[in-house]
Parts: structure tokens; sequence; C-alpha cells
């Protein structure tokens, strides 16, 4: 074939994700083996959301709600924000990918802390435009986003700046007066995407709560999920939370079904299952607790996070440490294509997955 591919599709590394289960018990002849890997909902999916799911199966030869009507209007009740001001998404991947066709161009630059979620630097890549990577600030306690050295990375051909709050991977937060400081002297018209698919994990008052500066004239989009606390990863349906203007965008160039009918019937259920967040959010918490007592009985550095994950220190090759995990039926998550070559991430599991983990990783330190 002679096609002639853009040199900009040509610089994308696809995205791996972490494997299914199946797939890594197929592959390395293993039975009960656990995942830790995607920052998963241990507990499954919300009940109330397969119970809806299952009613609105029957009408699965009609199209879906093109609109969301349904969806928004709930999230528009429980987020206190005009349901104008909330567009849906195939998972909030499809909202990162829509803000950058709508708003970049070929040429213009997007910031992007360095490592932070991969889909980033896809989505700038994909419509020709340049990611600018500003490294996370390390310290013994912390590595966290240099909101910092972004600003100072602002150049006229800036038109986007991603932060993540809590980060992936390392489930650091900024707090609303960093945030504040930080969007003094920021051009108004660079677009600050602020993705929160963590956020209902944070125990750390202090954290900025987006929304609140919905209408503060920004140029500001908030992402939020159903695939972390609500179990629903596998619908794939997230949201994003953005002034009219800019919702006006994504509306002209969203694939008119890109939110399907099981997905906006499964959320609005799961954003009446107060149980089951409740008990997801004490599972995470009692979890990363334990992980914490256990790691400092055994002597290994860990970061303490606001997220369902948390970032481990190994001190040694994180993908030889994945590999030896993974053969006692354990997945974790290496970090070497995040550029941490010797951490590892795991998600607060079940109790028992989470014991597992502790006995393994022990193990596996001492080969
Ligand atoms: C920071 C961050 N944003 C967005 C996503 C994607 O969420 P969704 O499943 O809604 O596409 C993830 C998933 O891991 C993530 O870590």
């Amino acid at each position: 074939m002679n096609l002639s591919v853009p040199d900009y599709i040509l610089s994308i590394k696809q995205y791996v994700a972490g494997k299914p289960l199946e797939e890594l018990e197929r592959e390395y002849g293993i039975k009960n083996s656990i995942k830790l890997a995607s920052n998963e909902n241990p507990l499954g999916p919300s009940p109330l959301a397969v119970r809806a799911i299952q009613k609105e199966m029957v009408k699965l030869n009609r199209y879906p709600d093109a609109n969301g009507y349904y969806l928004r209007n709930k999230l528009s009740a429980k987020l206190n924000v005009p349901s104008e001001n909330i567009v849906l998404g195939n998972g909030s991947d499809d909202i990162i990918s829509m803000l950058t066709r709508a708003l970049l161009s070929p040429g213009d630059e997007a910031i992007i802390p360095r490592p932070s979620f991969l889909m980033y630097d896809i989505s700038v890549r994909s419509v020709g435009a340049l990611p600018v990577y500003v490294p996370l600030c390390v310290s013994s306690e912390a590595i966290s986003i240099d909101l910092d050295a972004i600003k100072k990375r602002i150049s006229s051909k800036t038109k986007m700046i991603f932060l993540t709050n809590p980060n992936n991977p390392t489930g650091t937060i900024f707090t609303r007066d960093e945030f504040e400081k930080f969007l003094e002297n920021i051009p108004p018209e660079i677009l600050i995407v602020l993705d929160e698919a963590y956020i209902e994990f944070v125990r750390d008052r202090r954290c900025l709560n987006s929304l609140d500066f919905l209408d503060s004239g920004r140029a500001l989009v908030t992402l939020r999920t159903f695939s972390k606390a609500y179990g629903l990863a596998g619908l794939r349906i997230g949201y994003g939370v953005m002034p009219e203007e800019i919702a006006g965008l994504l509306n002209r160039i969203r694939q008119p079904f890109n939110s399907n009918s099981l997905a906006q019937a499964g959320a609005i259920a799961a954003l009446d299952d107060e149980n089951f967040l409740k008990k997801t959010i004490t599972l995470v918490h009692e979890g990363l607790d334990y992980f914490y007592d256990a790691l400092d009985r055994i002597k290994i550095k860990y970061f303490e996070t606001q997220a369902n994950f948390l970032l481990i220190d190994v001190k040694k090759d994180a993908d030889k440490v994945f590999k030896h995990m993974l053969k006692e039926g354990v997945i974790v998550r290496s970090m070497t294509s995040y550029e941490f070559p010797e951490y590892i991430r795991i998600n607060a599991g079940l109790k028992d997955e989470n014991v597992r983990f502790i006995n393994v990783f022990e193990k596996v330190l001492k080969l």
C-alpha cells in the first residue's frame, strides 16, 4: 500500500491497556489470579446499574437518546450545574479526544505533565498538535504535578493544558488555593482540562473541586467518569462539565450516539446507588491503610495517595517484579511505560486480594 500517512500519526505510540484477567490466565497457564492493575472497582459494578441495564436491554433495537436527556438532567441535579454545561462521552477518553479535535490545530501546543494519563498525548498528536511535557516535581514526600513549571512553559502556541487531580499515576492532588494561584496570569484563551477521574476517593479536604470554577468565565473543562468509583469501566461512560460555548463545539463534532443506551441507563441508576458508592470508598480507604501499614512493616517506600491506587518504589526493575508477580497470579502495573522503571502501581482491591498482594510481593522482592 502506498498510503500517505501524516508524520504526526506515525509519531503516536499505541495505548497499551492492562490485560484482561482471562487473557493473562490463558497465556501463563494460571488460575484464580487477581488484578490490581487498572484502578478498577474491586466490588464489581453498582448492582442498581446492573438491574437498570438488564431492564434497558429489551429496547436495544432502538437508537440511544442522542442528547442523553435523562442522564444529563440527573447529573445536573446532583452536581448543581445546568445540563447545558454537560457533555456525555464514551468514557472520559472520548471527551479528551473531542476537546483536542474541536480546539487544536496542527502546530498548536498542549502542555501535559509527564508522566500522566497516556490518552492526553495520543489525542493531542492525533490532530497534529504538539505535546509539551512538563516533568512532575519529585521530592521524598511526593511526586506531584508542578504547577509553577507548567506556567513557565506557556508560549504563544499554547492552546490547552491538561491537569489531573488526583494525578495518575502518583495519586497526588493540588488544592483550591494552589489552583487559584496557578490561574493568575494564565491567558484566558488557553483551555484548562481538569481530569477528576478519581475525585470520589479524595480524603484531603483542601482538594480543589473544579466545578466551583464553572462560572468563573475561564475556558475550563472538568472530566469525570463512571469507570472508577461507580464500577462501570466496561460500559464506557464519562462526561465533561464546561462552559456552554465549549459544550456547543463538542456537540458539533460528537458522534450522535457516543453514549449508548445501556450506558445511559446504567449511569443514571449508579448515581442513585449511594450505598454502593459509600461501600466502594470505604473499601478503598481501608485497603490503602492496610497497604500503608504492611509496606511500612516491610520497609518499602510508597507515596500516600488520594486516589484508589498507590505508587510503590520497588528499587529494582519494575518489569521483572511485574512478571514474577504475574507468575504468582497477581497482576500489578509496571510503571516503565510511565517512565518510572523502578515503580509499580497497584489499586486497592478486596481485603483478601490486598493480603495476597503483600504476601506475594514480599516473596518476589527476595528473588
Ligand atoms: C486520569 C484518567 N483519566 C481518564 C481515564 C479514563 O476514564 P474512562 O474510562 O472514563 O475513559 C483514566 C483511566 O484510567 C484515568 O486514569
